[in-house]
């Protein structure tokens, strides 16, 4: 008889004997997608759980997925219809939280090993929730902010199901913002029939908004990356830092560690990349983005192609667009020895191997990136409390909970002689399933 007092009271399940299948067959099993890579964290940590191990099946499933059609009406008075998600993959720990995501290429597979992401993430700066994550699949450059309107109140509607303040709290991801925030927030109030602040995080700071929170991302890869820094015995003065993605994250974090006297090598976005070895002004490069619609043809940098990004002289790599863009096609000439990972699965795991072999050190995405949401705690706290902190306290805090964590983590990974990434998912995965096998199975 299985007890919450007694995870070990059984043997692992076999799967195999009870005619399960680790992989659900809403996925591909010959083409699994980016949760393949979570799976394979899963095994990679479960020798580290001790008994807690029981539980480990918990992780692999998500707590529960929501599939929504989206039908809005074009400007040119045709309907057309998206293919959302809504996933949260565990709330052992408290409700799901985690962003919402408007890209062509989102599947349901990615929604997931986001949302398992968030659980991870979530646990290792020990915020009191689970993980979720939502995504449309949709291309958002090609539609008016009328339709994208008309898009984010349906989707909210329809996932209005299962999110809520103590539910599910969303959150933006790639391209959404504080404006979907705003529509999303509005939506639900509606729908519920009283102003709901604390139902997503990120909003404007008009509408419950969080001081901090555009930078919040950014700041959390700088704070990370300048503790590893130290640990690694890299001066922050001139260091040569190369940045992919030039967005929310990819941006403030250039910003920031230009700020602190490093050097910003070489930007890669959508549009291309450019290197300077004197080094660029993120500041003029945004300029130039708003200006232009493109980073590329800044004055006084010159454009690579996007696979000479990868081999440029740097110390530091700040990966912030997409997952799986680390791969064995490119980490073997990555010059930095620090990789901060501002995106979301940047690296593949048996990327992630050979930089570990070449002594390359890697600040996971599951910790690096952990600013963003640990703002959005804040927002959400002071939502519902609807007293609200000053920009310094904010930062204050987030720094300081930023540090404390990548510094007991860089103490797991030194004791176990393990990667900073197997620490982050030793530390994160056990107060997962202690939470789990503290409540138990209902029924
Ligand atoms: N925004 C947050 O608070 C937050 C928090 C945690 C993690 N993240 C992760 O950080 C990453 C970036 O998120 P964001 O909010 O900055 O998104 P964003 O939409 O603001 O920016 C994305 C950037 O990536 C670039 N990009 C897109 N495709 C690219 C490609 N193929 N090659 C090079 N660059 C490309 C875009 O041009 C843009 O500069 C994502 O993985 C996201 O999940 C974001």
């Amino acid at each position: 008889m299985t007890t919450t007092q007694d995870p070990q009271a059984q043997p692992p399940q076999n799967t195999q004997r009870l005619g399960q299948h680790t992989i659900p067959s809403y996925l591909d099993p010959n083409n699994i997608g980016p949760y393949e890579i979570f799976l394979e964290q899963v095994e990679r940590v479960t020798p580290y759980l001790g008994k807690l191990a029981y539980w480990v099946e918990t992780l692999k499933r998500p707590k529960r997925i929501l599939v929504v059609d989206i039908p809005i009406h074009l400007d040119d008075g045709t309907v057309a219809h998206f293919e959302g998600y809504r996933v949260q993959h565990n709330t052992s720990r408290g409700p799901a939280k985690g962003g919402i995501r408007y890209h062509q290429d989102v599947t349901l597979s990615e929604v997931m090993a986001l949302s398992a992401w968030m659980t991870v993430k979530n646990a290792a700066v020990n915020l009191p929730y689970g993980g979720g994550k939502g995504g449309i699949r949709i291309d958002p450059r090609k539609y008016s902010t009328g339709e994208l309107e008309r898009l984010t109140r349906r989707y909210t509607t329809e996932i209005g199901l299962i999110i809520g303040p103590d539910k599910d709290i969303p959150a933006p991801d790639v391209n959404t913002g504080p404006r979907e925030m705003a529509w999303m927030m509005d939506t639900y109030s509606m729908n519920v029939g009283r102003t709901s602040t604390g139902v997503v995080t990120g909003k404007p700071v008009t509408l419950g908004g969080s001081l901090g929170r555009a930078d919040a991302t950014g700041r959390g890869v700088f704070v990370t990356g300048a503790e590893a820094m130290k640990k690694l015995g890299m001066p922050m003065e001139g260091a040569k830092v190369a940045v992919q993605g030039f967005g929310n994250v990819g941006e403030a974090a250039a910003r920031i560690f230009h700020g602190h006297g490093a050097k910003i090598v070489a930007i890669q976005d959508v549009t291309g990349t450019i290197y300077s070895e004197a080094g660029i002004d993120p500041a003029a490069a945004l300029a130039h983005l708003r200006q232009t619609g493109k980073i590329t043809d800044l004055p006084g940098t010159e454009e690579l192609t996007r696979d000479e990004f990868w081999g440029v002289d740097c110390d530091v790599l700040v990966p912030a667009a997409l997952e799986k863009q680390i791969t064995l096609a490119n980490a073997d000439r990555i010059k930095a020895k620090l990789i901060v990972e501002g995106a979301n699965g940047p690296t593949i795991p048996a990327a992630d191997d050979l930089l570990a072999e070449r002594g390359v050190t890697v600040v996971p995405d599951v910790l690096a990136n952990a600013g963003g949401v640990t703002v959005s705690y804040f927002e959400w706290v002071q939502d519902f409390s609807s007293f609200f902190w000053t920009e310094e306290e904010i930062n204050g805090r987030l720094d300081r909970i930023m540090a404390e964590a990548f510094l007991s983590l860089w103490d797991v990974k030194e004791r176990h002689g393990v990667t900073l990434r197997t620490a982050v998912y030793i530390v994160a995965c056990t107060r997962v399933l202690e939470a789990r096998a503290l409540r138990g199975l209902y029924p």
